[in-house]
């Protein structure tokens, strides 16, 4: 049977570089037919039924149907997955709690629409920045899906970290896992390589033992991760797309079909307490999936260095969640 997997924000950017993602199995598996939904706003109405001609036109074999609308309820109705992309974008000259504000009521609408018309059980994956916070807003006001259903994208800045740990070491991307990704979508993100490891023709090595140079590993690494986002804005004059629709795939897809054997990846998550991160926060955790449900790694060593930088990014999302409550008020 199809699977219906909900796209917002359909007609932007990372959406235009998604959907075909989707249609052509990157997502679900090269045998999961797939129902695409797609929503976005009146005046991107246009622009969305031209994304909707160019998948007709792409003739894909396991693309079962498309749903393009404005409509949020027609949207939501019956969809097993829900890729949320669309939000309000930070303009020139506005402050931190307008944007905050406008992608708090978007949020807020659109967990009321889900909660009513997904399908029981659909998995939530939020994309819009501050990801994490809407995050927490889709939760609150959709109380009747399991907190355990609704996550944030981090797994693009998981896959940042893996990228420059291989380019580092000159070994194939595929070779590096176990990076993690502590905290908020932001620049106050920890990326964390003290348990991650690389597969060499001698058998696993450690990150930290392979590359002796710590100032990198403990600086510019880690800048360079937190930054890349701007880098690649300033680059492209647009921000990143193409990896975070390839990201959000690979969030999707793991959850779902689950992580390799000794594999783990980051996901924003609501937290349990675990590692001491205050719980009702969505919070980047390295996480382990199978059949369907992901789980907190549990019992890794934290040093003290780490222990700062994940207080740190657990005290800006406490912040983040307190502007986002007073502008509900
Ligand atoms: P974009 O501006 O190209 O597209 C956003 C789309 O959302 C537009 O088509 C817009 O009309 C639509 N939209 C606005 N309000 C909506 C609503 N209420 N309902 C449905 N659609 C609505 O932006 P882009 O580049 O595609 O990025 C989308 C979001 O993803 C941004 O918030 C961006 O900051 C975030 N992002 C998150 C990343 C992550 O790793 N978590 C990485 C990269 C971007």
């Amino acid at each position: 049977m199809a699977v219906r997997v909900l796209v917002t924000g359909a007609a932007g950017q990372i959406g235009y570089a998604l959907v075909p993602m989707i249609a052509r199995g990157a997502m679900l598996g090269p045998n999961q037919p797939v129902i695409l939904h797609m929503l976005d706003i009146p005046p991107a109405a246009e622009a969305l039924n031209g994304v909707k001609m160019e998948l007709v036109d792409a003739a894909f074999p396991l693309l079962k149907g498309v749903v393009a609308t404005t409509d949020v309820v027609e949207a939501c109705s019956g969809v097993n997955i829900a890729i949320m992309v669309g939000g309000f974008p930070r303009k020139e000259g506005m402050e931190r709690k307008d944007v905050m504000s406008k992608n708090v009521s978007i949020y807020k609408a659109q967990a009321t629409a889900l909660e009513q018309h997904a399908a029981p059980n659909c998995k939530v994956l939020v994309v819009a920045n501050p990801a994490n916070t809407n995050a927490l807003i889709l939760k609150e006001f959709a109380p009747s899906i399991p907190a355990k259903n609704i996550t944030c994208l981090t797994r693009l800045d998981h896959n940042r970290a893996l990228g420059q740990i291989s380019e580092r070491l000159n070994v194939h991307v595929g070779d590096v896992k176990n990076v993690i990704i502590w905290g908020n979508h932001s620049s106050t993100q920890y990326p964390d390589v003290n348990h991650a490891t690389v597969t060499t023709k001698g058998g696993e090595k450690s990150v930290r033992e392979l590359i002796a140079d710590d100032k990198w590993l403990n600086g510019e690494f880690i800048t360079t991760v937190q930054q890349r986002g701007a880098a690649i804005i300033k680059a492209r004059k647009l921000s990143s797309a193409l990896s975070a629709a390839s990201s959000a795939c690979d969030h999707i897809r793991d959850w779902v079909l689950g992580t390799p054997k000794g594999t783990w990846v980051s996901m924003g998550v609501y937290s349990d307490g675990s590692y001491d991160i205050p719980p009702g926060l969505i919070y980047s955790f390295p996480v382990t999936c199978e059949k369907g449900e992901w789980s907190i790694v549990q019992g890794l060593k934290i040093d003290e260095v780490s222990r700062a930088k994940m207080d740190a990014t657990a005290n800006e999302l406490a912040e983040e969640r307190s502007l986002a409550y007073s502008c509900l008020a």
